[in-house]
């Protein structure tokens, strides 16, 4: 059965006639050619398809596409360019926060909803506060980043870069 879904992608009105089943993670990659968000697993253990929905972060795989109704999304080609790079693109390069480069999308995209999260004093299992406990709020940023898997283990850049970019 097909559908029509409407919704914003990175700040684009976009409409297409999609299978019922096809995720938001297909409607983004196969259909509108948004290839920066990735497929790794496919059902919602890695992260790398990580976009920002409605302003919090969600696992684009796990979703079909004809829920998205009018929202708001953003992917990681909504967040800077080449020639001008979102900070935490900026820091990432800076602290080394990928090896092979494949996870980072969801990475980066995460990262950013965290520290929104954060600013939003939306809570996390781990109660530390990032201006006052450098070493807990490390801590607290890899809890928060832990659905987002990288099998390089570059999770300690990926925390420093956060902690640059949270200032
Ligand atoms: Fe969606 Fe792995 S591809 S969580």
């Amino acid at each position: 059965v097909v559908s029509k879904v409407s919704f914003t992608v990175n700040g684009e009105r976009r409409e297409l006639d999609l299978d019922l089943r096809t995720t938001l993670l297909d409607a983004l990659r196969e259909h509108l050619k948004l290839s920066g968000t990735k497929k790794g697993c496919d059902h919602g253990q890695c992260g790398a398809c990580t976009v920002i929905v409605e302003g919090r972060r969600m696992n684009s795989c796990l979703s079909l596409a004809v829920m998205h109704e009018g929202d708001e999304i953003t992917t990681i080609e909504g967040l800077g360019t080449p020639d001008k790079l979102h900070p935490m693109q900026d820091a990432f390069v800076k602290h080394d926060g990928y090896q092979c480069g494949y996870c980072t999308p969801g990475q980066i995209v995460s990262a950013v909803a965290v520290l929104a999260e954060v600013k939003a004093g939306i809570p996390s299992h781990v109660t530390a506060d990032l201006s006052v406990a450098p070493e807990a709020s490390n801590a607290e940023l890899r809890e928060r980043m832990s659905g987002n898997i990288c099998r390089c283990g570059a999770y300690s850049n990926i925390a420093e870069a956060m902690t640059e970019v949270a200032g």
